[in-house]
C-alpha cells in the first residue's frame, strides 16, 4: 500500500483525509499530545485495520476522539455530571475520560470491556478532520507497538509507512507524551495513565482520586491490568534503556566511567560532558521533558548504541508521566546512585589472596558483595532472558534459563553480539550491586566492597569510590593455588598467565595491598583509613 502524505497547511488535504476516513481507511492525524492513527470509531473492519498496522495486541483498547461534547451521548450508557466538569476545565487538551460504553461503539473498539474512552483533542487539525468526517474517530497512538510513541510526522513515516492510507502532517506535537487517562468508571475515579493534564489538576475538579498501581510499578505476573496497554512493553528504543537516579555530578561521574559506548540522555545543559549525549529538556520542567522525550527515545537508535542511561525525571506534576513512560522504555529498571557510605572496588590476580582480604574487611564492618554472584543472577532475569532470547535467537533460552555457555560461544565470533551481551549484562550487574549497596547502608554498615575479578574490565568501578588491588609475589600466589585447587604446578601456571599483569593491577588501583605473608591487619589499615 502506498501511504498518501498530506500536510494539513492545505485545506484540501483536510478533506482528503476526512474522505479516507469516511471510506473506512487509516490516516495519522497530528494531536496535541502525540500523532494517532485514526479510524471510524463506528466501523468495526476500519477498527480492526489498526491493529494490524500498529501489530497491537487486540485486547488493548482505544481512546475514541471526539470535536464536540454533543458527539458523545451515543457513545455512552449515561453520562457523569463529573465528565462536563472535566470537560469545563480541561477539553479540548489532553485527557482522555472513560465512561460505561453504549451499543454504538463495537466491541473491537474496547474489547471485552463494558466502558470506553473519550477525548477531544485541542489540536485544531484534529478537531478539523474529525468534524469534516463526520464520526468519531478511534486513535491510538501512530507508532508500531511497542515502539515510542510519534511525536513529529517522520516518526510516523519511520514506522508506519506503506502500512496505511494516509498520514496528514501537522508539525510537532506540543505536549508529547500521551494523554492522561481517568475512568469515571470506578469510585473514586482512578487515573489510569499520567499526563499532561496532572493528578493535582484533576483533584481540584474530582476531589481524591485513586492512583493505578500501575503508574510507577510492575505489574505482577497475575495481576489484572485496569488498563490493558499498561501491561505490555512500551516505548522502548532497541537500545537498552536504564533510569539513573541521582544529581548530576554522580550521574556524570557514572557515565564517564562507562568501559563501552554508552548514550547519555540527559537535560539541556548537560550533554556537553559526554562523547555521545541527548538531551531532553530542562532539568525539574516536567513539561519541556515530556515534550523532549519519545524524539529523544528514538534518536537513542539513530546514534547506534546499545545502551544508554537516562536522568531521572522529577515524579512530579507532569514529570509522572515522564517517568511513567520511561520507566517503561526502560522494563522498570533503575539505578539509584544516591549512595551514602563508601564502596570500594577489591580485585587482585588469582592466588593473591583477595577473598582474604575480603573477610578481613568484613570482620571490620564492611558489607561484602560478590560480583561473580551477582553476574549469575542477573542472567536469571525474566526480562534479561528474554532479550537475549530477542537478540541471540529463541534457542539460547533451555526450559526457562539462559544457556550462558551458547550466549558466550555466539558473542565469541561476533563483536556485535558480544556488544548486545555486555548491554544486556552490564547495567543489569550494576543495579544489583547498587541494590546491595543501598542494603548495606540500611544494615548501617561502615562501607561497601565489590569483590570482582574482572573489576577493571567492568563498569562497576564507576560506582567505586576508590579501587584496592591485593598483589603477591609469582611463587607464593602459585604455591596457593596448586594448595587451594588441589592442581599441578603447569596447570596453576596456564591459570596465572592467562591472567593481567601485576603491574596492570598495581597502576589501576587506588590502594594497593602487598600480601606475601605480612601482617595484613596493617595493609588493611590503609583502607580503614581511606573509608
Ligand atoms: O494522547 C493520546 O491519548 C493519544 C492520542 C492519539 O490521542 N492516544 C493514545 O492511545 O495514546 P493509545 O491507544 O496509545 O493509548 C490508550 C491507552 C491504553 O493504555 C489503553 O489500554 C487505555 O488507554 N484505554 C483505552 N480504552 C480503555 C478502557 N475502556 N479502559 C481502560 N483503559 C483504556
Ligand atoms: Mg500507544
Amino acid at each position: 500500500m502506498k501511504t498518501l502524505k498530506l500536510n494539513s497547511k492545505n485545506k484540501n488535504d483536510l478533506v482528503t483525509a476526512a474522505d479516507i476516513l469516511k471510506n473506512g481507511g487509516l490516516v495519522a492525524i497530528p494531536t496535541e499530545t502525540v500523532y494517532g492513527l485514526a479510524a471510524n470509531a463506528l466501523d468495526a473492519e476500519a477498527v480492526k485495520k489498526i491493529f494490524v498496522a500498529k501489530g497491537r495486541p487486540n485486547d488493548n483498547p482505544l481512546i475514541v476522539h471526539v470535536s464536540s461534547l454533543e458527539e458523545i451521548p451515543p457513545l455512552v450508557k449515561e453520562i457523569d455530571p463529573r465528565l462536563y466538569e472535566l470537560a469545563e476545565k480541561f477539553w479540548p487538551g489532553p485527557l482522555t475520560v472513560i465512561l460505561k460504553k453504549s451499543d454504538a461503539v463495537p466491541d473491537v473498539v474496547s474489547p471485552k470491556l463494558d466502558t470506553v474512552a473519550i477525548r477531544m483533542p485541542s489540536h485544531p487539525d484534529a478537531r478539523e478532520i474529525i468534524r469534516l468526517s463526520g464520526v468519531p474517530l478511534a486513535a491510538p497512538s501512530a507508532n508500531a507497538s511497542g515502539k515510542p510513541s510519534p511525536t513529529s510526522v517522520s516518526h510516523v513515516v519511520d514506522d508506519l509507512d506503506g502500512r496505511i492510507d494516509a498520514v496528514i502532517d501537522g508539525g510537532e506535537c506540543a505536549v508529547g507524551v500521551e494523554s492522561t487517562v481517568i475512568t469515571l468508571a470506578t469510585e473514586p475515579p482512578t487515573l489510569l495513565r499520567p499526563g499532561g493534564v496532572t493528578v493535582e489538576e484533576l483533584e481540584s475538579v474530582l476531589g481524591k482520586i485513586a492512583i493505578s498501581s500501575a503508574v510507577l510499578e510492575k505489574l505482577k505476573d497475575n495481576e489484572k491490568a485496569e488498563s490493558p496497554g499498561m501491561k505490555y512493553k512500551h516505548y522502548a528504543p532497541k537500545a537498552r534503556v536504564t533510569i539513573v537516579k541521582g544529581d548530576f555530578e554522580k550521574y556524570k561521574k557514572f557515565i564517564l566511567a562507562q568501559k563501552t559506548s554508552v548514550c547519555a540522555v540527559c537535560f539541556e545543559g548537560e550533554g556537553k560532558y559526554f562523547e555521545n549525549a541527548i538531551e531532553y529538556g530542562v532539568e525539574n520542567d516536567g513539561s519541556s521533558q515530556a515534550h523532549g522525550l519519545f524524539d529523544a527515545l528514538r534518536e537513542v537508535d539513530e546514534s547506534g548504541c546499545e545502551t544508554a542511561f537516562v536522568r531521572c525525571p522529577s515524579i512530579s506534576g507532569v514529570g509522572l508521566a515522564v517517568y511513567n513512560r520511561l520507566i517503561r522504555s526502560a522494563a522498570f529498571r533503575v539505578i539509584d546512585l544516591e549512595i551514602n557510605i563508601p564502596v570500594i572496588g577489591l580485585t587482585g590476580q588469582t592466588g593473591a589472596g583477595k577473598s582474604t582480604v575480603a573477610r578481613l574487611l568484613e570482620e571490620n564492618g564492611v558489607y561484602n558483595i560478590d560480583a561473580d554472584y551477582l553476574s549469575r543472577i542477573a542472567v536469571e532475569n525474566p526480562e534479561v532472558i528474554s532479550a537475549f532470547a530477542e537478540n541471540f535467537g529463541d534457542d539460547v533460552v533451555v526450559n526457562g534459563s539462559l544457556d550462558r555457555r551458547e550466549v558466550a560461544r555466539r558473542a565469541f565470533s561476533d563483536p556485535e553480539k558480544q556488544k548486545k551481551l555486555n548491554a544486556i549484562v552490564h547495567p543489569e550487574v550494576t543495579r544489583l550491586a547498587v541494590e546491595e549497596i543501598h542494603k548495606a547502608e540500611k544494615e548501617n554498615a561502615k562501607a561497601a566492597l565489590i569483590d570482582a575479578a574482572l573489576l577493571f574490565e567492568s563498569d562497576l568501578t564507576s560506582i567505586c569510590s576508590f579501587t584496592v588491588s591485593v598483589v603477591a609475589d609469582k611463587e607464593t600466589r602459585l604455591e596457593r593455588i596448586i594448595k587451594r585447587d588441589s592442581i599441578s604446578r603447569e596447570d596453576a601456571l596456564i591459570r596465572m598467565n592467562a591472567q593481567k599483569s601485576e603491574e596492570y593491577y598495581i597502576e589501576n588501583a587506588d590502594v594497593v595491598i602487598s600480601n606475601n605473608g605480612e601482617d595484613l591487619n596493617t595493609e588493611i589499615k590503609k583502607v580503614i583509613e581511606k573509608i
